[in-house]
């Protein structure tokens, strides 16, 4: 494997695999430091990022390696009107690695294939975001200590939020995984999630509109914002924006051992209460972003 496209683009040995290094990683972080010496990240993100950029940044110069790359298409030669082909060419002529953020699905690819040098996706459009997945799966099993036999509650914006696709598609394969998706209706799971991977699979899930209907019985409650930059029209976003906010209230009924995810940037859809509840582990999961990454940039330079 060259690049990390698609999340089905690991095994789930691959993926258990990464999350052992990146639990290896948080124990001895000394024993790492050297690891990528010599070797240089590009970041090429013609999309907004905080975390995912900086989480790749930081992971590269936690391996002893360096980081070129722009946060802006208007910094850079695409604002010439350069292809995303030519430009991973030559990014690829002063970079070992590439990560990518691109507001067109399957952008990522098309770099890839332009290169010889492994090309990650760092999300592409509402298609995937592959890398927020190994972050989600490393979060979820260092707070529940497994990655099977859960219930798992997928709430807010189903259809144009990338990470809820990759989620799903990884979650798929551990045993004894059910899906309680939780959406208005506008914004439901696409069809070709729920057919090729829940249905083929036979991986039970039901939808719903409410989270009360739904959270007693889920063991991880994984929130997403809704995704305005991929909404045709501004009435439809501020009408739907603020459908779930969840707030103490809400986790009423909820189970002790909840955990509550969110890949960021919260908008309003999680009261700031809430962040002080123990089972709150999105910042938890925002420090795990960056293990995973440096056990992936790893496996990529194979380093
Ligand atoms: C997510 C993304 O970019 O898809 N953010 C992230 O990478 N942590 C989620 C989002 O933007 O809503």
């Amino acid at each position: 494997m060259k690049d990390l496209i698609d999340i089905q683009d690991l095994s789930t040995d691959d993926i258990n695999k990464l999350i052992e290094v990146a639990n290896d990683i948080i124990a001895h972080p000394a024993d790492y430091r050297e690891r990528c010496r010599y070797k240089r990240l590009a970041t090429l993100f013609y999309e907004p990022s905080t975390r995912t950029r900086l989480s790749f940044e930081s992971a590269m110069w936690d391996l002893g390696g360096t980081v070129i790359g722009f946060s802006e298409q208007g910094s850079s030669s695409v604002a010439k009107g350069e292809s995303v082909a030519d430009t991973a060419r030559t990014v690829s002529c002063f970079a070992d690695i590439i990560a990518m953020r691109h507001p067109k699905e399957g952008a990522p690819l098309v770099a890839a294939e332009a290169v010889d040098i492994p090309v990650i996706n760092a999300g592409d459009g509402g298609h995937h975001h592959p890398t927020q997945t190994l972050t989600d799966l490393l979060t979820i099993s260092r707070e529940k200590g497994r990655l099977d036999r859960m219930v798992v509650g997928c709430c807010g914006d189903l259809k144009f939020g990338r990470t809820v696709h990759s989620l799903i598609s990884a979650l798929s394969r551990y045993p004894n995984i059910e899906f309680v998706l939780i959406s208005p209706p506008e914004l439901r799971i696409p069809e070709p999630v729920r057919v090729e991977i829940l249905e083929k699979n036979n991986i039970p899930y039901r939808e719903v509109s409410t989270i009360e209907e739904a959270v007693a019985d889920l063991d991880i409650l994984y929130m997403t914002r809704v995704q305005r930059e991929r909404f045709f029209n501004e009435a439809d976003y501020v009408r739907l924006k603020d459908t779930y906010i969840l707030t103490p209230a809400k986790l009423a009924n909820a189970k002790p051992d909840l955990s509550i995810l969110h890949p960021l940037p919260r908008v309003n859809e999680i009261s700031t209460a809430i962040d002080k509840d123990p089972r709150a582990a999105y910042f938890r999961q925002v420090k795990n972003g960056k293990f995973i990454r440096m056990a992936l940039i790893m496996k990529l330079l194979e380093a």
